[in-house]
């Protein structure tokens, strides 16, 4: 076999991913508690059928799109985001394949090898696995209630002189936990930014989808859009993730660089879906579509958190997310959530063990689940398997060396 690049080397495959894939191979039902996928019978497929037949059928939609996004899409995404109280200018748009491109391409252009890059601990782990492959040395700053602790951030530049390059961070009902950052801390996390003269990469797949009519406005809004956020959003959470089609936000000064970057990568984002999205914006059933996901997924949580807290008789911790999809468990200190991932995948269920969302692997007693994909009776069975899975095995509880 020919040897690897360094780049090359340092790519490391995603545990959430693999479950995909591992759970494609497993011949038995299992409840998948692990992808954070939205739930299949909640995609509007009518209305894309209805868009689709149009577009399927216009010679165009099969041709290159502008690689910043076909025109269609950038004007209806501009309206879309006016209709939400945002103003902003097409030219600091780029569309991108997905919330993930969105991520590697700004992590290519602004990472050198040894930069540092904080990230929240718990975080998305396929962001950090992409700037770990960009040479990244990770920082975790934890979190509590109010979401990324920010003044440990001032702590750690004061007692090591090091300064970030990069603070990534999921503000709003994050990927795992699903808490949201503060006001008060977004503009904290600005002002230290612009202090230290380093990058927030804004990552807000979720944002649209709360539970309750409160609404904290984004950093980059809370920056003026100034130079130092970078907003990476994506139409996977409220329209479906097969479309693969995300948008950046950014400066209009860096757009060049990105849309040069993604020539060397794909071109364009694929045009039919860009059409798609475009189509179902001006559809005007958008707005609908967004009250039913929230008042849908709500459910789903608080059928999700008693089942948990029923079922582990009030030993384990809940976050209580006010939106997004995801519930993040707190077991007794000493289970081992990788155990009980096997274990519950013998019997029928899929958890995300807390290890993959930090980078040190600090979180072996946590667990993320999703409840977005999954209505309320499969939730029911599928922690029903869960605690089968916790009790029946010892070894689940042991003790172990948390050295
Ligand atoms: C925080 C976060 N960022 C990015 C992504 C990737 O989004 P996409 O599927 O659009 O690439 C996800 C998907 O789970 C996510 O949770």
């Amino acid at each position: 076999m020919t040897e690897y690049s360094l780049l090359g080397e340092r790519i490391l495959e995603s545990p959430i991913d693999s479950t995909t894939s591992l759970l494609e191979k497993i011949n038995r039902d299992v409840i998948n508690f692990a992808l954070g996928s939205p739930a299949q019978n909640m995609i509007p497929t009518q209305a894309f059928a209805e868009i689709g037949n149009t577009v399927l059928n216009d010679a165009s939609a099969y041709g290159y799109a502008p690689t910043e996004g076909d025109s269609e899409l950038v004007s209806s995404l501009v309206s879309f985001l006016k209709s939400q109280g945002r103003n902003l200018d097409p030219a600091s748009i780029v569309i991108t394949a997905g919330g993930m491109q969105g991520l590697d391409v700004v992590c290519k252009l602004f990472i050198n090898p040894g930069d540092t890059v904080i990230v929240e601990s718990p975080t998305y782990p396929s962001a950090f696995m992409t700037a770990i492959g960009y040479g990244a040395n990770i920082i975790e700053i934890p979190i509590d209630d109010d979401g990324l602790k920010v003044n440990e951030i001032d702590e750690y530049v004061n007692r090591t002189g090091d300064i970030p390059k990069m603070i990534y961070v999921v503000p709003t009902f994050q990927n795992p936990t699903g808490r949201t950052l503060s006001l008060q801390r977004r503009e904290e996390l600005a002002g230290l930014a612009r202090k230290l003269n380093c990058l927030i990469v804004e990552d807000d797949p979720y944002g649209l989808i709360g539970f309750t009519n409160d609404h904290i406005p984004s950093i980059r809004d809370i920056s003026h859009a100034d130079s130092h956020v970078v907003t990476v959003r994506t139409f996977s959470k409220i329209m479906a993730p097969g479309l693969r089609v995300g948008w950046l936000e950014v400066d209009p000064a860096y757009t060049d660089k990105i849309i040069a970057a993604r020539q060397c990568m794909d071109t364009c984002a694929n045009t039919v879906s860009q059409r798609i999205v475009a189509g179902y914006l001006d559809s005007g059933k958008v707005q609908n579509h967004l009250r039913y996901l929230c008042s849908q997924y709500e459910v789903r949580k608080n059928t999700l958190r008693a089942a948990v807290e029923t079922a582990f008789l009030g030993t384990v911790h809940t976050s209580d997310p006010l939106g997004g999809f995801f519930l993040w468990v707190t077991f007794p200190e000493e289970t081992d959530c990788e155990l009980l991932f096997k274990e519950g995948l013998e019997r029928g269920v899929a958890i995300v063990p807390g290890n993959a969302f930090s980078p040190s692997r600090q979180l072996r007693n946590c667990a993320r689940l999703c409840f977005a994909a999954l209505d309320p009776d499969a939730i029911g069975e599928g922690v029903r398997r869960l605690a089968e899975a916790y009790y029946a095995v010892d070894a689940v509880r042991a003790k172990v060396d948390v050295a």
